[in-house]
This record gives C-alpha cells, sequence and structure tokens, in this order.
C-alpha cells in the first residue's frame, strides 16, 4: 500500500512486474497504458492489457458531456474483459458536473476514476479545463474533493503535469495539494503545459515528487525499454504513452513476456478489434492512423498506408495486410 516504490535489487522485469496497490484497488504490475485520444479506444486498450500493460484508461470524457448526453459517450466508455481494472478519465473544471457524472450508470462498473489536469490543447485549456487546472490548485482540489465524495469509495486519481508556463515547476506543491484534497494516486507527465509533447520529461522532478507524497506516484514521459532500467526506483509505476503506438507489445516484452503475435497477428487483431467493438466503417478509417505507426521501417508500409486510405471493408483490409505485412 502506499506509494510503495521498488529500491531492492532485482532484476527490471521482476521489478515490474510487482503489483501495487491504488488504495483498495489491486494493480497487476508497474506498467501503464497512457490515455491518448484518438488512439487509445477499446481496441488499442485490448492489446495493451493482452500485451501486458497493468492498468489502461479510457480516453479523455467531458463530465459535463456525459451529463447532458451520455448516448454520445457510449464509444468511448466501451470497455472489454482484458482490462483487468477500469479506469475512466474525466475531464472538465465545473465540480457539479463531476459530481453528477459520477451519479451516471454509464459510470458504475469503473474501479478506477480518474481526473484530466494535463490537456495541453488550447480549445481544452481555454475552457479552464485540462492543464489549466495547474493555474488553478484551489479548483483542482475541489474537484479532487467532489469526485472522491461522489464515488463511492472508488479511489479517484489525478494526471497532470510539473508546471504550466514554460519553466514553470510547481509539481510538489500542486501534487501535495491533489493529494491533501483525496487523489489516491497521481500520474505525473514530467513536461509543462508549454512544452506539449516537446524536449524530455523532468524524471528528477518527477522522483523529487514521489518522495513528497505518499500516495502511488506514475510517473511518464518517454518511458520505453531502452530507460526504464534507470527509472526504476523514480515512482511507482511508469505510464507508457506514445511508445505504445504501433508496438502495444512493448508492455510484453518490458515484463519478460516475449509471447508477441508478431506484427502482421498484431495488426490483424488489432482490426478485428476494432470492428468488433465499433463496427466495420470505424475499423477501417481509424486503423489509418495506427498503421503509420505499425509501419514504421517495414518494406512497402508506405504503399500499403496508401492504399487503405481508400479501403472501406475489412476483409479488403485484411487482404491488403496480408498482403504486404506478410512478406516482411
Ligand atoms: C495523441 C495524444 C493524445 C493524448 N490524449 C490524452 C488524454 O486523453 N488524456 C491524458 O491524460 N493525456 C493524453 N495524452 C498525453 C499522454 O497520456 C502522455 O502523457 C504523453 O504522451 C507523454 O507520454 P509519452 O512521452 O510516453 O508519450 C495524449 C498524448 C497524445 C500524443
Amino acid at each position: 500500500m502506499g506509494k510503495d516504490i521498488i529500491t531492492t535489487a532485482a532484476s527490471a522485469s521482476d521489478k515490474l512486474n510487482r503489483p501495487f496497490y491504488i488504495k483498495d484497488v489491486k494493480i497487476k504490475n508497474r506498467l501503464t497504458l497512457a490515455p491518448m485520444a484518438g488512439f487509445t479506444d477499446a481496441a488499442m486498450r485490448t492489446l495493451a492489457a493482452e500485451g501486458g500493460a497493468g492498468l489502461t484508461v479510457t480516453e479523455m470524457v467531458s463530465a459535463k458531456g456525459l451529463v447532458y448526453n451520455a448516448e454520445k459517450c457510449e464509444g468511448l466508455l466501451l470497455t472489454s474483459a482484458a482490462e483487468g481494472v477500469r479506469c475512466v478519465q474525466l475531464f472538465g473544471h465545473e465540480p457539479e458536473f463531476f459530481r453528477e457524472a459520477l451519479k451516471l450508470d454509464c459510470l458504475k462498473k469503473f474501479d478506477v476514476i480518474d481526473i484530466n489536469m494535463g490537456c495541453p490543447v488550447p480549445k481544452i485549456v481555454k475552457n479552464g479545463d485540462g492543464s489549466a487546472l495547474i493555474k488553478n490548485p484551489s479548483l483542482a482540489a475541489e474537484i479532487v474533493k467532489a469526485c472522491a465524495a461522489s464515488s463511492g469509495g472508488r479511489p479517484v486519481t489525478v494526471k497532470t503535469r510539473i508546471g504550466f508556463d514554460k519553466d514553470e515547476n510547481v509539481a510538489v506543491e500542486f501534487c501535495r495539494t491533489l493529494e491533501k484534497a483525496g487523489a489516491a494516486a497521481i500520474t505525473l507527465h514530467g513536461r509543462t503545459r508549454a512544452q506539449g509533447y516537446g524536449g524530455q520529461s523532468d524524471w528528477d522532478t518527477i522522483a523529487r515528487v514521489a518522495d513528497s507524497v505518499s500516495v502511488p506516484l506514475i510517473g511518464n514521459g518517454d518511458v520505453c525499454e531502452e530507460n526504464i532500467g534507470d527509472l526504476i526506483g523514480r515512482a511507482t509505476a511508469f505510464a507508457v504513452g506514445r511508445r505504445a503506438i504501433g508496438d502495444p507489445w512493448i508492455f510484453s516484452r518490458m515484463t519478460g513476456k516475449t509471447d508477441s503475435p508478431g506484427l502482421c497477428g498484431t495488426v490483424l487483431r488489432h482490426i478485428g478489434l476494432m470492428r468488433e467493438y465499433y463496427g466495420e466503417h470505424y475499423a477501417c478509417v481509424n486503423i489509418r492512423k495506427h498503421m503509420g505507426y505499425y509501419l514504421r521501417g517495414v518494406r512497402g508500409g508506405k504503399e500499403l498506408k496508401a492504399g487503405l486510405m481508400t479501403i472501406d471493408c475489412v476483409d479488403e483490409l485484411i487482404a491488403a495486410v496480408r498482403k504486404i505485412i506478410g512478406q516482411n
């Protein structure tokens, strides 16, 4: 329980395979899939969970949008059996909408409620949502308190960044405020809002925050196979973002399991899961952005990607994928 940072000597994969707890919810290992709107739908989360991610999180969902039109958010709230722990990420800036949203039946199935306080997108920030809350710690605390009071005992967590403006670093104070308000774990991306996704994630700050709070601190930013050995000991667990796009089996390799179905098998399963969860049209359109990542370095990949742009039938898509990737 608590932040439970592993410092004992053991191999990296042994350490990563140890469970930890967010309040009383057991997370089977130390690797999570960071939420990425437009990518981490139920299909990608299923692949990551099958590959070994201990925790997966939905794409961000508007608390206010849920209250006004929950049906429109159905697709975002889909989860799969492979996700052992179900975690929904909500965004907004009005405590009352979080409170109301948590009364809705469609959120009852989630084991963990995460609040987005890190999104840098101008449209979101302009509304006072996402990373704008870093500039308003008292409102951020009110939101955490409102959620903790309405979650029926389920843990409420926050995902945030180290600061808002360039060179601003308020991570220790802000995360302490969140913990005091009732956050049961915090995922900290080691960049400011001003940095967006550029530059390097500040893991010294992540380690400092991990030392300063007593709840689990999930470090995030540039986590990959090459650096994970150096990062263990600096946070309770590690959220993998962009490196998992086009490579959901990264979790399997990092936890020392190597039973990947291979590139062709993974892409075909991804397409199949998209069709199963969201239908034929969604699968054909949405696999396109993943293909750019899957096909990095694949011979004939460019042609395959270009050819996929016009395919609107899953059987045709599968045949095209088999033809190109099968040969590699
Ligand atoms: C396309 C994209 C969409 C994202 N959407 C979300 C989101 O919905 N919620 C969230 O908390 N973070 C979101 N993020 C941020 C990631 O969760 C993560 O913090 C960031 O990519 C840094 O991790 P990385 O260096 O491993 O990619 C998004 C990032 C990307 C690239």
